[in-house]
């Protein structure tokens, strides 16, 4: 059957002017009642998803796994997780979805496999075996490990393997140990997995921290930061990368109706320049960190402000760095991050119009737009209350951490509340009955209290709900050609409330107008409705000539009518 997708722009791939929802699957719907959401919670909630007008899904891990990193520590490559059901469910899930007219794609986790994996196992069992030279073997020095790397999530990187006496990386959990993509015979492994799923019909790719594959072979020792105790772990972008990338492309991808969305924290510019190039052959865009790594002090546990202009001119300079050659991937939220709606915006007194303004701006600059499950509601961060309550390995290790160095469990808990992942796992908020309606068991981490108030089922038919401004967004972005194609301009950039963008295609303008901040603003002249403008996106009704706290508007006018000066 030839699923109805909706029709690209001309001479443009499908994802030019897509919009992708992220699901994670352990915390979007629970069809079992063991607490833990599954496939078949996914298959139950399809509707949610028509109903936004998404078009393709990314969904987080699902195979088999000990689970040690929710499923990012993948121990069989072509499976799914008893936890999650069946292949035939995901085989269900793929004919379900592309019959709606959405895409799958999938989260490949090719940096590293789980320590449970057979390529681990038969590696590990000894040094003369094939696949030693799969993973990061190496000798200690004096007694320590082989460099001074510690792993992302806590302690040394390096984990010691008493059967042959010789250590093994982990870039992240010792459960975790990393590939190395040296070795041609693992690679050819990779690409044929890779080939396989191509061939059971998902529509993309969405590779974990890819841009780590690309290691310095020599694994040269870092300069350890005042106070810690580990030299950073290599962050990639060694030039092998993107030899790795392009045979990548021209084994697996090539001649394939595919999307390609390559995970790169730490990437600079020119480096996802590099990758996202499409006449180099890499992959079609990077998700890069450096907007949600802004508010990061000397760690990510060290918390702090973040003024307006920092954040807007972030996202400007990848705007522009992209503008030519490349393309831009335009989040807020996802598994790994707090909710945008508490971090950057305001979750008391102006959650629904910080919530829909920070995703009018965002939806608003020119890249592929993703949403991740609830952000599309307006759901907060977890505000946890107990140490207890986190169940993400990194907090854990993190708060130990803090504890250790002298932090009371008040600052530590102030730390995890800011930054920690847990932060966007909480339940998915269907209504406001038992756990929110993501399970009737009990959930694997506590439902956030505030589904009571924020939901599904209460913001479906309310026209003036998140939901609904999220479904405008989408919508929007199918309609009009220039939130695809058009170029981008930051205005004002100096302002500390108003966030202003113009947008130009052919002879349309696009002129964004938010103030993201707690007090109203006074208009200066050019950017206020002109006769003649199409208000898209009006959250401020009323007065022409002002913001209300968290307002914005979106007028589309003809250039040549009156432009916003730049
Ligand atoms: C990526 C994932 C994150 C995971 C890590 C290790 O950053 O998004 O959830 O812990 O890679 O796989």
């Amino acid at each position: 059957m030839t699923a109805p997708f909706r029709a690209p722009l001309p001479g443009e791939p499908w994802w030019r002017d897509a919009v992708i929802y992220q699901v994670y699957p352990r915390s979007f719907a629970d069809s079992g009642g063991d607490g833990i959401g599954d496939l078949r919670g996914v298959l139950i909630r399809l509707d949610h998803l028509v109903d936004l007008g998404v078009d393709a899904v990314w969904l987080s891990p699902f195979y088999p796994s000990p689970q040690v990193d929710n499923g990012y520590d993948i121990s069989d490559y072509r499976g799914v997780d008893p936890v999650f059901g069946t292949l035939d469910d995901l085989d269900a899930l793929i004919a379900a979805l592309h019959a709606r007219g959405i895409r799958l794609v999938i989260d490949v986790v090719v940096n590293h496999t789980s320590d449970q994996h057979p390529w681990f196992q038969a590696s590990r069992s000894d040094r003369e075996d094939l696949r030693r030279g799969w993973y990061y073997w190496r000798d200690g020095r004096d007694g320590k490990p082989p460099n001074n790397w510690g792993s992302l999530f806590s302690g040394p990187a390096w984990e010691l393997d008493p059967a042959t006496g010789q250590y093994y990386l982990h870039t992240f959990a010792a459960g975790q140990p990393d590939l190395d993509w040296q070795h041609g015979g693992m690679r050819s492994a990779v690409h044929d997995m890779l080939r396989w799923w191509l061939d059971r019909g998902v529509d993309g790719f969405r590779l974990d921290v890819i841009s780590m594959i690309g290691k310095d072979p020599t694994l040269p020792d870092g300069p350890v930061p005042e106070g810690a105790q580990y030299a950073a772990p290599s962050m990639g972008f060694a030039p092998s990368l993107h030899e790795h990338l392009q045979e990548l492309h021209r084994e697996v991808l090539a001649g394939r109706d595919l999307v390609t969305i390559g995970e790169t924290p730490g990437a600079s510019i020119e480096q996802a320049r590099l990758i996202a190039d499409p006449r180099r052959r890499e992959l079609d865009m990077v998700f890069d960190f450096a907007h949600v790594s802004l508010d990061h002090g000397a760690s990510k546990w060290d918390h702090v402000a973040v003024p307006l202009p920092t954040l807007k001119g972030c996202l400007a300079a990848w705007q522009q760095g992209l503008a030519d050659h490349g393309w831009n991937s335009l989040y807020w939220d996802n598994h790994d991050q707090p909710r945008v709606v508490s971090r950057f915006g305001d979750d008391g007194a102006h959650r629904v119009a910080s919530a829909k303004t920070l995703a009018t701006v965002l939806h608003l600059h020119r890249g592929t737009p993703f949403v991740y499950q609830g952000e599309e509601i307006g759901m907060t961060s977890a505000h946890f209350t107990a140490l207890e309550q986190y169940r993400d390995l990194e907090s854990r290790g993190a708060a130990a951490d803090l504890r250790a160095t002298g932090h009371d469990e008040a600052a530590v808990l102030s730390a995890l509340a800011a930054a920690s992942r847990d932060n966007a796992r909480t339940p998915v908020q269907w209504d406001d009955g038992p756990q929110a309606g993501f399970t009737t068991g009990t959930p694997w981490i506590s439902v956030n209290p505030n589904a009571a108030e924020i939901n599904v089922a209460a913001q479906r038919g309310e026209p003036h709900s998140v939901l609904a401004h999220y479904r405008r967004l989408i919508a929007l972005r199918h309609d009009e050609p220039a939130l695809a194609l058009g170029s981008f301009a930051l205005l004002l950039p100096d302002h500390d409330q108003l966030w202003v963008i113009v947008r130009r295609h052919g002879d349309v303008e696009l002129l964004v107008v938010a103030n993201c901040s707690a007090q109203a603003v006074t208009l200066p002249a050019e950017l206020r409705p002109r006769p003649g403008d199409e208000l898209l996106l009006d959250l401020a009704g009323g007065a022409p000539d002002a913001l209300g706290p968290w307002h914005s508007r979106v007028h589309r006018r003809r250039r040549g009518a009156g432009s916003a000066a730049t």
